[in-house]
């Protein structure tokens, strides 16, 4: 199947470019070498490889320079780099320049292959759909993001350039303001579209699951393990892997999860064999990265590794121009209660939407307009439809009784429930405010029987 793909090898060292070219062509690609960067760029043209292996360090003209020019001319050839030990920095330059995935000599030939086989397969993207997107773009919509102000034209941007590629990505935001949305559209717009995309938790499972979760594990390799079981990195080969609230994983597991993403090959649980897998990692959280780095929370080369692209989304609140668009836009997707007919937002229930201060963000909007089109008597969503708070301008005063004779467990249960209603639905500031763990509130929550799925 991969006999017509054509690949261009450019490495300087002879002996290199010749033992790399036989391998490929085993695997049943055709193969020429270019020695130096300017014999690079004829054999693009005379060639005209479907992917190209490109070395940073080449003579004549090196690999960005290789890049550079790709790119004035318009030629969009899916790139691998091949950086040398010390060169990240200009690995994560070509990236920005386009480039596909970097690979870090000594290349693994089985971590190369997957890569080349799974790239072949998505070779697909068009020119036509490129050009749709960016019309997208302009309408206020790019996959499943919606929003026209400006720091989320910013964001579509951003997420048009990085899409591509095949690097990391830190999504990083408040809770609410649409982190997997944007995770899925990057997949979504990305060459990695046909293969899977898959998300998992951080903060959610059990520490000594999250191992097994993550990498898989062998029939027996724990108490409880009674079989054979693939963690996301394999169910996720070809695609791409969520990896939601990342600053909740804990040290040990990111010295791991960065091993992998230096080979490109993972273990599983109680496994020798190693297994090489193509996945593409996301990676978001909803507090400050650095933050934690500082306090030794999180450590600073899975960080830089995982943060080639940084995408913010800001909080709702300091977007007041996207609140009528998303407004509209869930009112249209969320079907009304059975024979009713709404048909828009007062301009009055506007304001008062517009000037609140959403501190659960989208996600809170969301559920406003779902319970106001319940409540409204239609067509039109008035104030009257919307949540007391709202319709005071958000400053409520957050106050509950306790009956005495209550025992503490309901108390507990009844004060997180109310923080986190206070918090509009943001389970972090919730768990700021009762001055514990995100970890902590998901535990008592799963305790109580009370929790919603965490992207509901
Ligand atoms: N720009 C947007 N356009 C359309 N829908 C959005 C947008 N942003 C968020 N949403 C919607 O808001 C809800 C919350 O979004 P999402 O789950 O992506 O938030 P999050 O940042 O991952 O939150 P958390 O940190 O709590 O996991 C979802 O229903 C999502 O579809
Ligand atoms: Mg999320």
């Amino acid at each position: 199947m991969a006999s017509h793909k054509r690949i261009l090898v450019a490495e300087d060292d002879i002996a290199t470019g010749q033992a790399w070219s036989e391998l490929i062509a085993s695997w049943g690609f055709a193969v020429e070498i270019a020695p130096d960067g300017a014999r690079a760029l004829e054999l693009i043209d005379s060639f005209d490889p479907h992917i190209l292996l490109l070395d940073l360090r080449l003579p004549k003209k090196n690999g960005l320079e290789v890049l550079a020019e790709m790119r004035e001319r318009g030629l969009t050839i899916p790139t691998v780099m091949i950086s040398g030990e010390g060169e990240i920095a200009d690995a994560v330059q070509a990236i920005k320049l386009g480039a596909y995935d970097y690979l870090r000599k000594p290349v693994d030939p089985p971590h190369l292959r997957v890569l080349l086989g799974n790239l072949g397969a998505h070779l697909t993207a068009t020119e036509e759909n490129q050009r749709l997107r960016r019309r997208l773009a302009r309408a206020g919509e790019l996959g499943g993001l919606v929003g026209q102000s400006a720091p989320m034209r910013r964001v579509m941007t951003l997420i048009e350039q990085v899409a591509p590629s095949s690097a990391s990505v830190v999504i990083a935001g408040e809770s609410g303001t649409g982190k997997e949305v944007v995770a899925r559209t990057i997949h979504e717009l990305s060459s990695r579209r046909s293969g899977p995309y898959v998300a998992i938790n951080c903060a959610a499972l059990p520490e000594t699951l999250m191992e097994s979760e993550l990498f898989g594990h062998e029939r027996g390799s724990f108490t409880g393990a009674d079989r054979r079981r693939e963690g996301c990195f394999e169910n996720a080969d070809g695609g791409t892997l969520l990896l939601d609230e990342i600053g909740e994983m804990r040290p040990e597991l990111q010295a791991k999860l960065l091993r992998v993403l230096e080979d490109g090959r993972i273990r599983r649980l109680g496994g020798s064999a190693e297994i090489a897998v193509d996945v593409r990692v996301l990676a978001s959280t909803n507090r400050d990265l650095e933050a934690a780095i500082r306090e030794g929370r999180f450590r600073e080369d899975l960080y830089y590794r995982l943060n080639v692209f940084t995408i913010e989304l800001p909080p709702l609140a300091e977007r007041p121009d996207d609140v009528s668009m998303l407004a509209e836009h869930f009112l249209k997707s969320i079907s009304p209660p059975e024979g009713k007919a709404v048909t828009g937002i007062e301009a009055e229930a506007l304001e008062l939407m517009k000037a609140y201060r959403w501190p659960g963000n989208v996600r809170q909007l969301r559920n406003v307009i779902e319970r106001a089109l319940i409540v409204t008597r239609g067509p039109l969503i008035g104030a009257v439809d919307l949540p007391a708070d709202l319709r005071r301008g958000g400053g409520s005063g957050g106050v509950f009784e306790i009956r005495l004779g209550t025992s503490l467990d309901d108390v507990e249960r009844e004060l997180i429930k109310r923080t986190i209603e206070f918090a509009g639905g943001n389970k972090s500031r919730a768990a700021e405010i009762l001055g514990v763990s995100l970890k902590t509130l998901y535990n008592r929550l799963d305790r109580y029987g009370g929790r919603d799925q965490p992207n509901s």
